[in-house]
């Protein structure tokens, strides 16, 4: 069974002002962030549409807007898209459910997805994984992070709020194999130790996966 959506979206309503203001400046402080997203919007050029999925308060679509590149954020959070929206007025934020994509197949140049899938059970996972893999153009391409580790913390205290949500980590062998089932062929999942005394000290993981281009048979 997979962890309750309705959690999720109350978790996030109810930190959305805290963890805006902890977050928003986040990518400055982390240079492979920088160095990650420089990359994506050099590969992705001038395809369009490019998608920030589980964006958060925006602050990967703004760095990606910075750098260019045509971009929108979906989130499940309306309370955090809220915050999104107050703080880039210049971006379309709407919200949507990457486990349920309102979005035609083969649609999406670039999807970045930056811990989006941090209250996934592996079942949900597998489903996000497909859900993307349907959604993007041949060639498109997927960006993602997430907490390298086999650990599933519970946590009932955050940003200063009564919450009650787990927080997963994956193994990399994990998210390799379920790239590979869901149809991904190129992945290129790069590690780091993590930042200490700028963020939750994980080691953490950023994957480029690209949706093969499917030649017809004359
Ligand atoms: C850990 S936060 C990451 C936010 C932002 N990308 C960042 O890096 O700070 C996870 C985000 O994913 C969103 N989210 C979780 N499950 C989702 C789902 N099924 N569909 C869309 N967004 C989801 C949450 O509302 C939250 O904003």
């Amino acid at each position: 069974m997979g962890q309750n959506l309705n959690k999720v979206e109350n978790l996030y309503d109810t930190v959305a002002k805290e963890y805006a203001d902890t977050f928003s400046g986040e990518h400055e402080k982390k240079p492979k962030d920088q160095e990650i997203l420089h990359r994506f919007s050099q590969e992705i050029g001038d395809r369009r549409p490019v998608w920030d999925f589980g964006c958060g308060p925006g602050q990967t679509t703004k760095y990606l807007k910075n750098l260019g590149i045509e971009i929108s954020g979906l989130d499940l959070s309306e309370k955090i898209l809220e915050q999104a929206r107050a703080i880039h007025p210049e971006i379309h934020f709407r919200k949507g459910n990457i486990l349920e994509l309102e979005f035609e197949n083969d649609s999406i140049a670039g999807v970045v997805a930056f811990y989006a899938i941090v209250h996934f059970t592996e079942e949900q996972v597998g489903i996000a994984f497909r859900e993307v893999f349907r959604v993007l153009q041949p060639a498109g391409i997927f960006l993602f992070t997430y907490h390298i580790g086999e650990e599933t913390i519970h946590i009932d205290e955050f940003l200063g709020k009564k919450i009650d949500i787990d927080f997963m980590f994956f193994p990399t062998d994990f998210i390799f194999s379920c790239l590979k089932g869901s149809g991904f062929k190129k992945i290129e999942i790069i590690e780091r130790e993590p930042y200490p005394g700028v963020e939750y000290e994980s080691r953490r993981a950023y994957v480029f996966a690209i949706k093969p281009v499917v030649r017809k048979s004359p």
